[in-house]
């Protein structure tokens, strides 16, 4: 099932009721969802994410705009006609109820000619709990079971009625790491076994890009950029999304565009061909750093960190907004053993990869693109 979302606009009454402030949680939005995708809507806490969810479940009418499943405009359909699960942060079980029941529950809820027959009900729990790989658990009461194992119950309960569309609100914030990337690949397979249209809500970036076909990401209520994960990180639009995806997150330089070569500090780091002299934000992904003896951009070594996977080279530089710069360098090869020899104060060089730098203009912190010759 498609969902369009048409210029959405949703505002709150103020909680100060003698100024009647309004907060626009959402403003303008629009969005195509294609069918049985799976799309994450990724910002800072505040941002809107909730509210639009909420929008599409029904759960809150918009205060201007449309919503569309399909052909359908459904935005004046209440939730229970609108075909959606809905999976929130904190599984919202009933105790006293056991795993079988919880999952029977939405379809023991339906009236009428949708109702179905008992046999059937008990047809449908089972191929649930059986997505999820919790048929074992089916007689334990929610107590009884872990976090993890709580929301997989949730998403069988979501998925008993066969939803068009389904919703998840951070489902993983109340997992242990370990269990919520497990987690978050089984949403992905049972998304993909299923092809469910599915919006998944969270504020962690590496969750959204590790998840989704398109992710969305969002600021005070305003889409910032959409597209698929690779192109939004390689190509970011603004400071704001550039700085939001990556983990360790984008270097940026206070930096000037001079007779088209970029400067940071004192010195001359990258041909930036067609950019008119200005100030400018230069960002730098920390894979875009190339130790090199004669490299053009140089900075104070405060210490080297090893992970296994990589090493960082942590540094000080004048210009950085960041409180220190952080330059990933691979494990393989003679580069990093260079590096960890070096003593803490010397300079190092670097040469920058021109597709990780990105400019930003200072005021609008729009993107500027520029040209390597
Ligand atoms: N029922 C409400 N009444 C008033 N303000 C609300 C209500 N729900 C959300 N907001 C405000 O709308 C904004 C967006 O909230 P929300 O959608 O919950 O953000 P997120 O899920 O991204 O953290 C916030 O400023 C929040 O305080
Ligand atoms: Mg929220």
């Amino acid at each position: 099932m498609e969902v369009i979302l048409r210029d959405l606009t949703k505002k709150f009454p103020g909680r100060d009721r003698k100024r009647r402030s309004e907060v626009t949680a959402v403003s303008h939005m629009s969005l195509a969802i294609p069918d049985g995708q799976l799309l994450a809507l990724l910002g800072p806490s505040g941002c809107g994410k909730s509210t639009v969810l909420n929008l599409i479940s029904g759960l809150l009418q918009p205060t201007e705009g449309r919503i569309l499943f399909g052909e359908e405009d459904v935005t004046s359909q209440p939730p229970e006609k609108r075909g959606i699960g809905l999976v929130f942060q904190n599984y919202a079980l009933y105790p006293h109820l056991t795993v079988k029941q919880n999952i029977l529950f939405p379809l023991e809820n339906l009236k009428g000619k949708d109702r179905p027959g008992r046999d059937e009900m008990l047809q449908k729990a089972k191929e649930a709990a059986g997505l999820v790989q919790i048929e074992e658990l089916m007689d334990r009461k929610p107590a009884e079971l872990s976090g993890g194992q709580q929301q997989r119950v949730a998403i069988a309960r979501a998925l008993v009625k066969r939803p068009k569309v389904l919703l998840l609100d951070e489902p993983l914030s109340n997992l242990d790491a370990r269990l919520r990337i497990q987690t978050r690949e089984e949403i992905r397979r049972i998304q993909r076994e299923t092809k469910i249209t599915t919006v998944f809500v969270t504020h962690d970036q590496e969750e959204a890009m590790s998840i989704s076909d398109l992710i969305v990401v969002m600021k005070e209520g305003i889409v910032q950029q959409s597209g698929r994960p690779q192109e939004v990180y390689d190509s970011p639009q603004n400071l704001f999304v550039a700085k939001f995806l990556g983990t360790p997150p984008i270097n940026v330089f206070e930096a000037q565009v001079r007779d088209h070569m970029l400067c940071i500090g004192d010195e001359a780091v990258l041909r930036v061909g067609n950019v008119p002299d200005a100030a400018v934000y230069a960002g730098v992904r920390p894979e875009g750093f190339l130790l090199r003896e004669a490299g053009a951009f140089s900075c104070r070594l405060e210490r080297v960190e090893v992970t296994g996977r990589d090493i960082s080279a942590v540094c000080g530089h004048t210009a950085s907004v960041n409180a220190s710069v952080r330059a990933l360098v691979g494990t393989q090869g003679g580069e990093a053993d260079g590096l960890s020899a070096m003593p803490e104060g010397s300079r190092v060089r670097f040469d920058l990869l021109p597709h990780k730098v990105f400019l930003f203009d200072r005021e609008t912190e729009e993107r500027i693109s520029f040209e390597e010759n």
